[in-house]
C-alpha cells in the first residue's frame, strides 16, 4: 500500500522520516499498522517533552526538593488513644454513609505487567491466593462486590489497561463473569502509549522495521484516559463523586476503605492519600512531605540516601510517610486537572531500549540509550487545594506483590493474607494451628467483626481451608 500524504508530511515537518525507511519491506497489514501508529503520535506533545528533557537540568532535583521537605503536615495518624479510636468509627460510619448513597465508584490501575515477576500476563491475573490460587483480580473485584452489597447501592468499577493488557484483561473478566460485579458495572479503558526516543539523536525509535517503540504513559494518564474512552460522562451520569484508586499489586489493600472515605469527606479533601511507615529509610516507597505547606509526593527514585535517613527535632525520619498508592479523588478535582494537558508533569526515564537501528538490525542495548516519559497521578496533589494524608495499619493494608522473590513478592503476598485470616478467625473466637493456612473470601468477611457473626464458637481448622459463602 501506498504511505498516505498526511503521513508522509507530517513526518517530514517533525523530522521523523526514518519511521517509514524499511516501508518496502513490510506486508499490507505491517504498513497499516505502521501507519496507524504514527498517526497516533501527538509529536506536538512529544516536541514539549524533548524541550523539557533538554532543560531538566536546570529544574530543580529530587535532592533539592527533600532539602525543603518535612514530614506531612495535614495528616491523620494512626488512633493512639480512646478518643482517635472513636474518631475512627465515626468516620467509617461518614464513609460507609458516603457508600451507601452511591456517590462512590472505584478506580484500578492495571497497566503495568507482571515483567519484574517473570509473568507474562496481565500482573491482575497473578495466583496470589494462599490457598485457593485465586487471581490478584478476582480478591480486588471480590471486595468491590462485597461493599457493593453492604452499601446496597452498585459501586461502578473503572480499571485502566494498557496496550499490553487490554485485551487478555477484558477477556480474563468476561471467562470469570466478571466476579459477579455485573458486565455493565465494569469500565475498562485502555491508557495511551508514547514514543520512546533515541538520547542523543532525538528521533523515534522504532521496535521493529514495522513498529515504533512506545511505552504507556503512566498512571498519570490515567486522566487523558478516563476523558477519552467517556468515563468522565459514566462516573457524571452515575452520580459519582468520589473515586476510591488503587493498583493492581496489594491484595490486602481495603478497597473502598470506608474509614478512608470518611475522612476524606470530613476533611473536604481534594485528594487523600493512604500511607505506611516505610519499613526502613531506604524502602522503595514515594513519600509524602510537606514543601512550603503543600502536601507532595517524592518518588523513591528522586530521594538520595543521604537525605532519605534524616530524622527530625523529634528524633523522628522526616521521611517516614511511605506511599501506598492508595488515593481518594474528587471526580471534579480529576476534571480540573484535564484543563492543562501538562497539568502533571512528565517524568523522563533513562531507559535500555530494544529497536531496530538504520541498517535494519535489531540491538539490545546493555546501557540507556533512550528515553521514555510517564505522568505520575500522585503529581496531582501539586493542584489540590486541600489534601490530607492518612496512616494505615502496614501489617493489615499493604503487602504488595513486585518482585519475584524476596520482600514484596509473591511469598510474602501470599504469607499475608494467611496471617490476616488466621488474626481474624482468632479474634472471633476459633483457631488455626501452625501449618495450617485459612483463606477468607471478601465475600463472606471483610474484617474481624464479620468473622466474629460467622464462626461458629470454638473452631478449630484442621487442615487448609478457604472460607466463602
Ligand atoms: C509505586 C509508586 C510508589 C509507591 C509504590 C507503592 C509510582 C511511580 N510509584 O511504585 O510511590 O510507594 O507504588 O506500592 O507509581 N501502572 C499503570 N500504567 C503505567 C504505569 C503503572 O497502570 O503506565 C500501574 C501498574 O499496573 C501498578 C501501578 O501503576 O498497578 C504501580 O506501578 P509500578 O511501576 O509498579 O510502581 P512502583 O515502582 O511499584
Amino acid at each position: 500500500m501506498q504511505l498516505s500524504e498526511e503521513t508522509t508530511k507530517s513526518l517530514a515537518e517533525n523530522q521523523q522520516e526514518h519511521l517509514v525507511q524499511f516501508w518496502d519491506e513490510l506486508d499490507e497489514q505491517e504498513q497499516s499498522r505502521l501507519q496507524k501508529q504514527i498517526a497516533e503520535i501527538d509529536f506536538a506533545l512529544l516536541k514539549k517533552l524533548i524541550t523539557k528533557r533538554d532543560q531538566a537540568a536546570t529544574e530543580e532535583s529530587g535532592a533539592d526538593k527533600a532539602k525543603k521537605a518535612t514530614s506531612p503536615e495535614q495528616l491523620v495518624r494512626l488512633p493512639q488513644d480512646e478518643d482517635q479510636i472513636e474518631e475512627r468509627k465515626k468516620a467509617a460510619q461518614v464513609g460507609n454513609a458516603l457508600l451507601a448513597s452511591g456517590k462512590v465508584g472505584a478506580i484500578l490501575v492495571a497497566g503495568g505487567q507482571g515483567s519484574r515477576l517473570g509473568f507474562d500476563n496481565p500482573k491482575g491475573m497473578y495466583p496470589i491466593g494462599p490457598v485457593s490460587q485465586r487471581t490478584l483480580f478476582e480478591i480486588l473485584a471480590e471486595q468491590v462486590l462485597a461493599r457493593s452489597q453492604r452499601a446496597g447501592v452498585v459501586i461502578p468499577y473503572f480499571i485502566m489497561t494498557s496496550e499490553a493488557t487490554h485485551s487478555s484483561t477484558e477477556k480474563f473478566f468476561e471467562e470469570h463473569e466478571y466476579f459477579g460485579l455485573g458486565q455493565e458495572n465494569i469500565f475498562f479503558f485502555q491508557q495511551s502509549s508514547l514514543p520512546a526516543i533515541d538520547d542523543s539523536s532525538h528521533q523515534i525509535l522504532l521496535a521493529e522495521k514495522g513498529k515504533v517503540a512506545t511505552s504507556p504513559d503512566g498512571h498519570g494518564g490515567m486522566l487523558n484516559a478516563l476523558n477519552k474512552h467517556g468515563m468522565l460522562d459514566v462516573m457524571r451520569e452515575r452520580g459519582i463523586e468520589h473515586l476510591f484508586y488503587h493498583q493492581v499489586d496489594n491484595p490486602t489493600a481495603i478497597v473502598c476503605d470506608p474509614v478512608l472515605l470518611g475522612l476524606h469527606q470530613q476533611y473536604g479533601s481534594d485528594l487523600t492519600t493512604k500511607v505506611v511507615a516505610k519499613a526502613t529509610p531506604e524502602e522503595k516507597m514515594g513519600v509524602l512531605v510537606s514543601i512550603n505547606a503543600k502536601t507532595e509526593i517524592i518518588e523513591y527514585s528522586d530521594l538520595p540516601g543521604e537525605e532519605a535517613h534524616r530524622k527530625d527535632e523529634h528524633g523522628q525520619y522526616v521521611f517516614w510517610a511511605g506511599n501506598t498508592a492508595i488515593h481518594v479523588f474528587r471526580r471534579e478535582f480529576m476534571e480540573s486537572l484535564l484543563e492543562d494537558e501538562l497539568s502533571l508533569p512528565f517524568h523522563i526515564a533513562h531507559k535500555k531500549i530494544p529497536h531496530v537501528d538504520s541498517a535494519g538490525i535489531s540491538i539490545d542495548p546493555d546501557q540507556p540509550n533512550g528515553n521514555k516519559f510517564e505522568q505520575f497521578i500522585f503529581d496531582a496533589l501539586l493542584h489540590a487545594k486541600v489534601a490530607l494524608v492518612v496512616e494505615g495499619d502496614r501489617q493489615r493494608e499493604f503487602n504488595p506483590v513486585k518482585n519475584a522473590s524476596g520482600s514484596d513478592s509473591p511469598e510474602t503476598s501470599k504469607a499475608a493474607l494467611a496471617r490476616i485470616a488466621k488474626e481474624w478467625v482468632t479474634t472471633a473466637g476459633g483457631e488455626v494451628p501452625k501449618n495450617i493456612k485459612v483463606e477468607i473470601s471478601p465475600l463472606l468477611a471483610l474484617d474481624e467483626n464479620d468473622m466474629k457473626e460467622i464462626l461458629p464458637d470454638g473452631t478449630v481448622f484442621q487442615k487448609d481451608a478457604v472460607l466463602k459463602n
